[in-house]
């Protein structure tokens, strides 16, 4: 986009929202340095008194620094602290109550504080931050480590609270303060016209960038790489007060086109999306928190691992939610870079927790028992998918190449072909996919199953799910004479290198203590996120029946079960908790010693080097699921074995994974009574069989990666022509999705 400077500096009315730190003044190490320079206020002063103008500064700064600015500016407009407080014409205003919550935190932090000279902790009403600028390299680590931990603790129990991570600070702050409603409020204060001009330069102002509209224009200020929604930029603090003085002077008298500085827009392959021929999206991202209560799955394990050499972007939901949501952040420092937007209100409870994971992950695990339909959250599915086809679209161009992720997207070809998008559209189902007469059970079957077939391609786990998903398009009637439906297996893996090399590493303080607390017991091992699928209880069942059955084993296995936190609010979610933990109980009291807890129980979730180790650690591993897309961890067991003395892979029949890992010793994990006899066998099994097993499971696991995973599908979908050219508006900015669509009725019948 080129921007006529000369026009927006003399339109009619304007509005100018201005970040100070690092866009006006330099980051300072202390509060001191942090001091508004005469330069500057000046130029705020020259700004105020411009005709027609509406001048805003929209600042992190708690209230306490920026009441002094509007003493010394009166005429300025001051939001601060990220949104939660405001003042202009002598009025003060708490958009956002305090939060008491931070207190604790703050304790907290303060003691880590005083034992790092020059660290900084600045409170304010919705947020808290810590500056470690000043501190000496000797104890910056020990400091911004411990911090990172109680903050990561803390922010288990608070999911109200977010973590920022700027220069040299590490900020704490309530999800609803943010920039996103400043520029709004500033204009409110001018005629509606008023064209924008902000000024920003870290990721928290891009919440402002995000807002605005075609005539306004957004400076980056600062070094280009990351993506923006800012449409030009300028080096650094410096050029940035250059061009507003400028601007000063273009709106008050005849100058010249503005410093060559500005002339241009932003960088093209700094614009979003564009230049990539690729993106991935599906509904989640990689949960960036590290903490214990990381969000995780197979899905974001997959396609982290599988993308690395693709040149492509992958889009998602961030894991929180905002009002009103939706707008695009882009991170460019992961491979690949990522998209990520807030979920608006509602759709935690109707789309996620609603239809994906009420209605369709039972129904597609073939357990219609679990099932619940409701219309409303039908239509939440339907309008979701809608909004992330807008995302898309705004993103990339209509050729690019498109890889959708799962269940939460089945609807989004048939709206990118809606929006007129041409390029290849994929589809990788990562769950099972179940025979016609379950399917039948969803009132909307049709409608959704019919939605599918504009995908060009879907792949999916396992030869059973192809020939389940083939059968339900002839069965209802569904095939188009035109195209047979492209439905092709593609098993997927994982990085086996990248596990077996961890797996090799000195253990982490966790397996350490866990490898010394079982001695020379046996170690049975369960890994997965807390989900009925994963058959946890009757795995827990079937320990108990080993116990009973076969008391030679008592006092000598531990079974250590890894239940990563999952979909917590959903109730069935919360309901098997109950459950897991009531069984555990039972376990323990039964058949506990003194010396002896027969089963360790963490909720909880571990990185994946240290998984590596306790993968590595187990005599067994228990992977039984009552039905599964593939599961990784079985992959990822048999990845971290040392290959001279491998513990032993026991495997649902009903995982995906078992298609290819037939040498694994293969469980029913309905029948309680036959898995603790299974269970025996495995912890019997001589070194030869375990060795033999192992070998083979080795090579699958090695010659089907999350690579060759990515590049077989591509490879397939890019054998699909294009489809016909049709006009589709602009791909940017992006299009308003408003909340309100969430409720407004769905362009797809229903059919009973
Ligand atoms: N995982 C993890 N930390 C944990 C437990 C699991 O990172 O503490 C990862 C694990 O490495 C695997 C994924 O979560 O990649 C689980 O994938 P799987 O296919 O087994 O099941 P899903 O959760 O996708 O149903
Ligand atoms: C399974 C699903 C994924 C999902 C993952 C974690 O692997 O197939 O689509 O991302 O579980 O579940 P969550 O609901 O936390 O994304």
């Amino acid at each position: 986009m080129n921007i006529d400077w000369l026009e927006l500096a003399r339109s009619e009315d304007l509005v100018v929202a201005l970040d100070l730190d690092g866009t006006l003044v330099p980051y300072a190490a202390t509060p001191d340095e942090a001091v508004l320079d005469d330069a500057l206020l000046e130029l705020l002063g020259r700004l105020v008194e411009l005709p027609r103008a509406t001048v805003g500064v929209v600042s992190g700064r708690p209230r306490s620094m920026l009441v002094e600015l509007a003493r010394q500016v009166p005429a300025l407009a001051i939001v601060g602290e990220h949104g939660a407080w405001r003042t202009a014409d002598g009025v003060e205003e708490d958009i956002l109550p305090p939060s008491p919550e931070l207190d604790e935190l703050e304790v907290a932090l303060r003691t880590l504080v005083a034992r790092a000279p020059g660290a900084l902790l600045e409170r304010k009403r919705c947020s808290i931050c810590l500056h470690w600028r000043a501190v000496s390299a000797a104890s910056r680590d020990v400091l911004v480590t411990a911090a990172e931990t109680r903050v990561e603790e803390w922010l288990e129990t608070q999911p109200d609270f977010e973590r920022l991570d700027g220069a040299e600070i590490l900020e704490v702050r309530h999800r609803a303060a943010h920039k996103g409603t400043a520029l709004a409020w500033l204009r409110g204060r001018a005629p509606v016209r008023a064209r924008a001009v902000v000024l920003g330069d870290d990721l928290t102002d891009e919440d402002m960038f995000a807002t605005l509209r075609v005539a306004d224009v957004g400076v980056r200020v600062g070094s280009p790489g990351r993506r923006t929604h800012a449409t030009a930029q300028v080096a650094d603090v410096e050029e940035a007060r250059m061009l507003l003085a400028w601007l000063c002077a273009a709106r008050t008298r005849p100058v010249g086109t503005p410093p060559a500085m500005i002339t241009a827009p932003v960088r093209h392959d700094a614009r979003p999306g564009e230049g990539f021929p690729l993106l991935v999206v599906s509904n989640r991202l990689p949960s960036d928190g590290g903490g214990r209560g990381r969000e995780v799955g197979g899905l974001t394990s997959a396609v982290e691992a599988a993308l690395t050499r693709h040149h492509g972007v992958w889009l998602g939901w961030s894991g929180r939610d905002r009002d009103p949501g939706l707008t695009l952040t882009y991170d460019d420092s992961t491979a690949p870079p990522r998209a990520a937007f807030d979920y608006p209100p509602g759709w935690r409870r109707t789309f996620y927790g609603g239809f994906c994971n009420r209605a369709l992950w039972p129904l597609l695990h073939c357990m219609p028992g679990r099932v619940h339909y409701a219309d409303e959250e039908w239509r939440a599915y339907v309008e979701a998918n809608r909004a992330y086809a807008n995302l898309v679209a705004s993103l990339v161009s209509a050729d690019a190449t498109i890889w959708a992720q799962d269940y939460h997207l089945l609807l989004l070809a048939q709206e990118l072909r809606r929006a007129g998008h041409r390029g290849r559209v994929g589809l990788f189902l990562h769950v099972p996919f179940p025979p016609r007469d379950v399917l039948e059970t969803l009132p909307w079957a049709r409608p959704l199953l019919g939605a599918m077939l504009d995908y060009d391609l879907i792949g999916v786990q396992t030869w059973r799910a192809q020939a389940n998903l083939r059968d339900s398009v002839d069965g209802l009637g569904l095939r188009r004479p035109e195209r047979e439906p492209d439905v092709r297996v593609f098993p997927i893996g994982i990085d086996p290198d990248a596990f077996a090399s961890a797996a090799g590493t000195a253990d982490a303080a966790d397996v350490a203590a866990l490898r010394a607390g079982v001695g020379e017991r046996k170690l049975v091992l369960g890994v997965d996120r807390l989900d009925y699928s994963k058959g946890i209880p009757e795995r827990l069942e079937a320990v108990a029946r080993l116990l009973e059955r076969f008391p030679a084993w008592r006092g000598q296995v531990v079974f250590v079960q890894v239940s990563v936190p999952s979909r917590a609010d959903v109730p069935e979610y919360a309901e098997l908790r109950r459950r897991v933990e009531t069984l555990v109980g039972r376990i323990n009291g039964t058949y506990g010693e003194a010396d002896w807890v027969p089963v360790r129980y963490l909720y909880r979730s571990y990185p994946p080097g240290v998984l590596a180790q306790l993968y590595r650690a187990a005599d067994v591993a228990l992977v039984t699921p009552l039905r599964d897309g593939m599961n990784l961890v079985a992959k990822e067991f048999v990845a971290s074995q040392d290959g001279d003395d491998p513990g032993v892979l026991m495997l649902s029949r009903f995982a995906g994974a078992a298609e290819e890992m037939s040498d694994a010793l293969l469980t029913n994990p309905y029948h309680v009574d036959g898995m603790a006899v299974d269970l025996d066998q495995a912890l019997r099994m001589e070194p030869a069989e375990r060795l033999q097993r192992h070998r083979a499971l080795a090579e699958v696991v090695r010659a089907r990666t999350a690579r060759t995973w990515a590049d077989d599908f591509l490879g397939a979908l890019a054998e699909h022509p294009l489809a016909p050219r049709r006009t589709r508006p602009a791909s940017w900015p992006p299009p308003v999705v408003a909340p309100a669509a969430v409720t407004a009725p769905p362009p797809v019948t229903p059919r009973a």
